[in-house]
């Protein structure tokens, strides 16, 4: 049964008293809403490696979180090994190549499922991001392994969030949030995402690991942000397969299409640019119960 308190916990701080503090200092915005002094831009595109992120997030380091909420954006590098992201990129094509693609509500008992974003899909929504996505719920069987890759990553963004580090680990999407794990392919010659700002509430990063390298998979285009002086910066070039890239959900960022000079782009092939994002998101359930105020 949906609980709309859990949608509500947008406000924790948590452990992380520095981030509570920082986000709180205009005073504390309608539920939902971010802080309306959260970094709109990026400041600047830093590297830490993954043990030394660790670090920084159990000692709810002071330096760390007003640099993120400053608006800078970290490289964590080798959060996943990167043989194994290699072999789940081929085996999620293949998946995608035998199973058809499909569309599902968050609701229980949500199949894990992939879905291709067509130019002509995204003609109804307001953010365009044309590319092929593979979804995944925890409550799934896991044959390809997804989750063991990346809980104890998600546990430490968590927490550095102001969030428990096991948060919404064990919904179900009547609980009104779970977390998705989202693999993106952006096909070269068709993929992209429009600049945007990404949702608040529920997670204090937005999370992205690399499962391709520029000038190795694709030849150009890809993630960037926009700086505080409107200049686009990108992190391709500076990312390895496995890397991680994280920054306040707030920051002003996009995929620049890939490798817009491919003839004949094909859906079918593997070619672009792949990546694993992470998502703690509101169901189809919770919704419906915020609509209608009856539980789900
Ligand atoms: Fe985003």
């Amino acid at each position: 049964m949906a609980d709309l308190r859990t949608s509500q916990r947008y406000w924790s701080g948590g452990g992380n008293k520095y981030l509570a503090e920082l986000e709180s200092l205009n005073g504390v915005p309608p539920d939902g809403k971010a802080p309306s002094h959260a970094p709109a831009f990026m400041r600047e595109l830093r590297e830490v490696t993954f043990s030394e992120f660790k670090k920084r997030v159990d000692s709810y380091d002071r330096e760390f979180t007003e640099s993120m909420f400053a608006g800078d954006a970290y490289i964590i590098r080798g959060v996943v090994p990167e043989d194994k992201l290699r072999r789940l990129r081929k085996e999620l094509h293949e998946w995608g190549k035998t199973v058809e693609p499909s569309f599902h509500k968050v609701q229980d008992g949500i199949p894990n499922f992939h879905r291709i974003i067509t130019p002509d899909i995204v003609k109804k929504y307001a953010l365009k991001y044309p590319r092929h996505d593979y979804y995944f719920f925890r409550h799934n069987p896991d044959p390809f392994g997804v989750w063991p890759m990346i809980n104890e990553f998600w546990s430490y963004t968590k927490k550095w969030g102001g969030f428990d580090p096991d948060e919404c680990v064990r919904n179900i999407p009547s609980d009104g949030l779970v977390d998705r794990i989202v693999v993106a392919h952006y096909p070269a010659g068709i993929g992209y995402i429009e600049r945007h700002q990404d949702p608040w509430g529920h997670q204090r990063t937005i999370m992205s690991i690399q499962m391709t390298q520029l000038d190795v998979d694709f030849r150009s285009g890809g993630l960037y942000f926009i700086d505080q002086q409107g200049r686009e910066v990108t992190s391709e070039g500076r990312t390895r397969v496995g890397d991680a890239v994280i920054n306040y959900p707030t920051v002003t960022h996009g995929v620049n299409p890939v490798d817009m000079d491919t003839l004949n782009p094909d859906w079918s092939s593997m070619k672009g640019r792949w990546f694993f994002g992470l998502y703690t998101m509101e169901t189809d359930c919770l919704v419906h119960a915020r609509h209608t105020g009856n539980p789900a």
